[in-house]
């Protein structure tokens, strides 16, 4: 069995609004409502849970009964940080599962709504062979390692070789076992700190190998502002394709027609 959990326990204070990121409209839904429904259109996907941030569950739950998602098995709040909300996740899967029985478990942030169904189902996929999967896209950018000197500001510790460095997205896909085994682990680290899932099982499951799956440039988070702006071009632009269909595939093709429209007069 493979449950997707929806990130958005957060309350988006980079992007500044009243209301959490994930509850903006973009394109005329809400960013959750366009990744609950690719998540609901993939077919490696059975059931989805949404962890929300506090005092928002009623707006999911409206959500969810106005599209009609028949995946979405719980809505529940989240926690008071990323790895909280993760745990609280951890908790409630598995309820059903007998003694022995394993499942697949993807984690992903509801604030990347341009998720594509083939990295779901690549990730799926990985797990067949894999306890632990995580989901990333080759650094355009040269990536600095700074320290910061006092008043003098920062200054330049390394310059990693960019051809190794990746930036990290989601989903991240787990054994259910696995994630459950590495958070155990942590719950005895006082110095625990992580700002995602892949970070606990490399820090407590060391011996884990975490595989990783080719991610798309377009499954971008809506963290700062302009990435609203962002965000609702390529909904527009993607407009004409399927609602669920979403990823690179859609703007190769479109942006091969549009060459070919400026080109043709
Ligand atoms: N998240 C969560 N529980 C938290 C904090 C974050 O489930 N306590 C989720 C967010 O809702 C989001 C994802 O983790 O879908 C990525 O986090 P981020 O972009 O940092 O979201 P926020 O915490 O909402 O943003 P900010 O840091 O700007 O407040």
């Amino acid at each position: 069995r493979t449950t997707a959990v929806i990130l958005a326990g957060g309350t988006g204070q980079r992007v500044g609004l009243q209301i959490p990121k994930q509850l903006l409209k973009i394109a005329g839904k809400a960013v959750i409502e366009h990744t609950l429904t690719t998540f609901e259109h993939a077919d490696s996907i059975d059931d989805v849970i949404v962890l929300m941030a506090p005092g928002y569950v009623p707006d999911v739950e409206k959500i969810v009964a106005k599209a009609g998602f028949r995946k979405v098995s719980r809505i529940i709040e989240g926690g008071a940080t990323r790895n909280e909300t993760t745990e609280r996740a951890i908790s409630v899967l598995g309820e059903g599962l007998a003694e022995g029985e394993d499942a697949n478990v993807l984690f992903h942030d509801a604030v990347r709504p341009l998720l594509s169904r083939r990295v779901i189902d690549d990730c799926v996929a990985a797990l067949e062979r894999y306890q632990a999967v995580d989901v990333a896209i080759p650094s355009a950018d040269t990536i600095i390692v700074t320290r910061t000197h006092g008043e003098d500001g920062e200054f330049i510790t390394d310059i990693p070789d960019r051809s190794r460095l990746r930036r990290g997205q989601t989903p991240q896909a787990f054994k259910l076992s696995t994630i459950r085994r590495a958070y155990e682990v942590a719950a005895g680290d006082p110095n625990f700190q992580a700002t995602d899932d892949c970070t606990v099982v490399l820090r407590y499951l060391p011996d884990v190998p975490i595989h990783v799956v080719a991610g798309d440039e377009y499954n971008m988070k809506v963290t700062q502002p302009v990435d609203v702006f962002i965000a609702d071009k390529l909904f527009q632009l993607a407009s004409t394709a399927a609602p669920e269909q979403k990823g690179e595939e859609v703007y190769r093709q479109l942006l091969t027609g549009r060459t070919l429209v400026v080109f043709g007069g």
